[in-house]
């Protein structure tokens, strides 16, 4: 692992934003893994930017994303289907054919989106406070591919504060990409801000890779870069 620190959140967008930017300089068709959650907003933001500043087109650029609530309409202000339309998909010239989002609540409906992932030349990730990827939540075998998850009370109490505060309002399940998906790519990039990451982030790096820490799986492959901002490198023993 490359683990690169930075200042703050800004400094760690920019940096995120210089490994993605080599990514769409190196391939002529780019496959983009992409996440939602508030850790990759700043770098769609610099995405959109640059875009816009003509540095680059994304009519060849074909992107999978992670995960969908599961029980939430597509148009639904939180589902992550909008989430990407607001952030990055509508602001670039991507083909919303080239997108994909997962949908569903069924194990047809998961293997169905597993299958069409391929080549996937970066994948970005954020991680959970309990150290999930994806929705892969701690206990997920590093084997599983994309299937139906129930989220871990700790993520439903992270994610409330998208459902006016209430869990009651937070979907209990979702679909998502497995770690063994996730471990296809070509590249993976994980970003991760603030303390409350830090401990996630340590276990990430520095312990011996367990499905307690679903992020773990990513010390066994061979290029995954890591920026961090101080706060969520805080606990890292160098
Ligand atoms: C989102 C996803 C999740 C988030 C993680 C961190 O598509 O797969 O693993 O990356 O929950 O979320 P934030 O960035 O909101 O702290």
């Amino acid at each position: 692992m490359k683990v690169f620190i930075e200042k703050d959140y800004d400094a760690l967008s920019d940096k995120a934003f210089e490994v993605m930017k080599e990514v769409l300089d190196e391939n002529d068709h780019p496959v983009l893994g992409l996440a939602t959650g508030s850790s990759p907003e700043g770098l769609y933001a610099r995405m959109v930017e640059d875009y816009k500043e003509g540095n680059h087109s994304y009519k060849d650029v074909v992107t999978f994303n992670l995960d969908e609530y599961v029980g939430i309409d597509r148009n639904d202000p939180q589902s992550y289907y909008t989430f990407m339309n607001n952030h990055l998909f509508k602001h670039i010239d991507i083909d919303p054919a080239n997108t994909h989002v997962p949908y569903g609540s069924t194990d047809e409906a998961a293997k169905e989106y597993d299958d069409q992932i391929k080549n996937v030349s970066i994948q970005l990730l954020g991680i959970g406070r309990n150290g999930h990827i994806g929705f892969s939540e701690p206990g997920t075998p590093f084997d599983e591919r994309t299937h139906i998850v129930d989220l871990t009370d700790s993520t439903i109490e992270a994610n409330k504060r998208f459902f006016d505060n209430d869990v009651n309002k937070v979907p209990k399940q979702a679909i998502s990409q497995g770690i063994a998906t996730i471990m296809d790519a070509d590249k993976i990039l994980l970003i991760a801000s603030g303390a409350d990451k830090a401990d996630a982030v340590k276990a990430m790096i520095e312990g011996e890779p367990t499905i307690e820490c679903p992020a773990s799986a990513l010390q066994n492959h061979k290029d995954v870069v890591v920026v961090l901002d101080e706060a969520a490198a805080s606990k890292l023993t160098r």
